[in-house]
């Protein structure tokens, strides 16, 4: 059985080692949404994961849900982008975008024109949202009409073409942490009585809209999906993930994804039931470390492992892994909103 440091095919690429770094936000964007200028450095200094994740993109305008946080709807979005991904092929790595739109999470000073958020209905997020002036409650989202429905899941395609566009090798969809899309899959978020609520299937639609949309787009071999079922955020419950995760795995088959990134962040633990139906590469995430990670590979669970607080201050974490070197711990206090401090200013020891 191959290990964590064997290379493997994932989609279009050959990636040197089954290393994958998270996808993790890390505020360093300006109001605009164009990344600073040393995003490029902390990416690039992270080159030797087999596959790198990007912090979550807002994919539209009406998708931006925290302050702070990058875009790829503009022309200057995607020539940032582009510094960043040359970057890292530099350094001979490789990087998918994850693409998200964070639906009811959303306040309306972000959004054009001071829109209320949209989500598969008007049902509002408890508690507050961080902003610039401080925090301020969340409020009721607008129900999306039926026939917008699909429009949304366009929106994911179309930032997809501009991520290969900024030389992005693929993009993940972020169908996890109680966004958009797990907004739908969830029935005590989406209450709707059309064809995209009520049923698993009707609840589950959406998703695979955006699945084929954006493999339309950017071919499903450039596409990966994220999936954290009944994850403790955003007051997702999903209290038939029983069923839906199940469904969602079949249905998947056959779509020619590059892989799915299962994330095990609540009560339902996605890993067994997805390597047996799912016949694609199967990426697991959340709460593994070296051992742990390896014993996944070796026992045939999963095909790669998905790496998050290790990598903010670990950027050679292959090499520490490998060789059995000590990590350093992150700073808590500067994985967010920080600058260059805290960011990449953590160093390699190889
Ligand atoms: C600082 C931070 C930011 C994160 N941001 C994102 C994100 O933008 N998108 C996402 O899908 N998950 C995000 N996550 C979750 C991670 O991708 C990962 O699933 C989680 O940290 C569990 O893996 P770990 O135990 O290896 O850290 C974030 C996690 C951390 C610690």
């Amino acid at each position: 059985m191959p290990t964590l440091y064997d290379p493997i095919r994932i989609g279009a690429l050959e990636l040197p080692n089954r290393v994958i770094m998270a996808p993790m936000t890390r505020s360093r964007a300006q109001a605009d949404g164009v990344p600073l200028p040393y995003v490029a450095d902390y990416y690039a200094q992270r080159a030797s994961a087999g596959l790198i994740l990007s912090e979550a993109i807002y994919v539209s305008h009406m998708a931006k849900g925290y302050v702070r946080t990058p875009g790829l709807v503009t022309p200057e979005h995607v020539s940032a982008w582009r510094t960043i991904t040359e970057a890292v092929h530099e350094k001979h790595g490789r990087i998918y975008a994850q693409l998200y739109h964070t639906g009811r999470v959303a306040l309306p000073q972000w959004l054009p024109g001071g829109a209320l958020p949209v989500a598969p209905s008007a049902i509002k997020l408890n508690g507050q949202n961080k902003t610039d002036e401080g925090p301020k409650d969340h409020v009721t989202p607008r129900a999306l009409e039926t026939d917008e429905v699909s429009g949304v899941a366009g929106e994911y395609a179309s930032a997809a073409k501009r991520a290969l566009e900024a030389g992005f090798d693929g993009v993940e969809i972020h169908a996890a942490s109680g966004y958009l899309i797990q907004q739908f899959l969830d029935p005590t978020i989406n209450q709707r009585t059309d064809r995209y609520g009520g049923s698993i299937e009707n609840r589950a639609r959406f998703l695979l809209d955006v699945v084929d949309q954006v493999s339309a787009a950017v071919g499903a071999n450039r596409t990966g999906i994220k999936l954290s079922p009944r994850i403790k955020f955003n007051e997702v419950q999903e209290p038939d993930a029983e069923e839906m995760y199940p469904y969602i795995a079949k249905a998947l088959n056959g779509r020619g994804l590059a892989y799915v990134h299962g994330a095990k962040q609540g009560g339902y633990d996605i890993h067994a039931p997805f390597r047996e139906r799912y016949k694609g590469i199967y990426a697991a995430g959340a709460g593994f470390n070296a051992a742990t990670g390896n014993e996944m590979i070796q026992s045939g669970a999963a095909d790669a492992i998905v790496f998050g607080k290790p990598y903010l201050a670990n950027p050679d974490l292959v090499h520490r892994y490998r060789e059995g070197i000590a990590l350093a711990e992150a700073d808590p206090k500067t994985i967010y909103w920080g600058g260059e401090q805290g960011y990449v200013d953590y160093p390699s020891v190889s």
